[in-house]
């Protein structure tokens, strides 16, 4: 058994939090092992509980939709979610099952050694960039352990408002540009493709914490603050 088997076993037999008691399948993560971009979402829904795969619901077919918009099919990425089991009513993760969850997505990260993450959504691109909203980060790669990270509005959140899904579609259409410019040099990731300039970027490190309203992809309930939402990932 691979490294990577013996994770997918481990995420299926886990009960580390409680959501490990009302799944109905565990859902590790799909696609390519070996891919250079990888895609990290907010947990499964009712369709992937099912099946235990990650985005097989309307938010996987916009996702499919805007991957074939870059000649890019489901096989040529990997995809998983910070958390590996549904919340009950697709409700907001909470901190301690994204804590209980996180080690798996680092080991994730570590074997697969992308080029690219695209975070989708508040809670996957808090992971990364805890202190900053959604609103501000999408569409601008950041730097990250010699990894570059794109964050993305959700899906879910772009099925319902027809401007993040706009967003989406352009932010998507810079993942090509991406995977070249890592593949020339992975050593000075983007600089000249940051939309804002070092001095907004070093004034934004003390800003009040996010109050980002984009919608919550699984639920109607109110998005919460970074405050209450993951601690940044530790790894790496
Ligand atoms: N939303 C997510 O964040 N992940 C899924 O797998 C499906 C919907």
């Amino acid at each position: 058994m691979s490294d990577f088997d013996i994770l997918d076993e481990e995420v299926r037999s886990c009960t580390l939090c409680t959501l490990s008691a009302k799944r109905t399948n565990a859902v590790p993560g799909d696609g390519d092992r070996k891919a250079n971009v990888m895609f990290i979402g907010e947990g499964p829904g009712y369709n992937e509980d099912q099946q235990g795969i990650p985005f097989v619901g309307r938010a996987g077919q916009l996702l499919n939709e805007m991957l074939a918009s870059i000649d890019l099919q489901r096989q040529d990425i990997y995809i998983t979610n910070m958390l590996k089991c549904r919340p009950p009513n697709n409700r907001d993760p909470l901190p301690a099952e994204i804590t209980a969850c996180g080690p798996y997505l680092e080991r994730q990260i570590t074997m697969i050694s992308p080029k690219v993450i695209v975070t989708l959504g508040r809670y996957s691109t808090a992971n990364f960039f805890p202190n900053e909203p959604i609103s501000k980060l999408r569409g601008k790669p950041m730097p990250w352990n010699d990894i570059t990270v794109l964050p993305m509005y959700h899906p879910a959140a772009a099925l319902r408002n027809g401007k993040l899904k706009d967003a989406l579609q352009r932010d998507f259409q810079q993942i090509p540009e991406l995977l070249d410019s890592e593949n020339a040099d992975r050593s000075s990731p983007l600089q000249n493709t940051l939309p804002t300039t070092t001095e907004e970027r070093q004034l934004d490190m003390f800003a009040p914490p996010p109050t980002d309203k984009e919608p919550t992809p699984n639920s109607d309930e109110e998005p919460s603050t970074a405050e209450s939402g993951p601690k940044q990932m530790s790894f790496l």
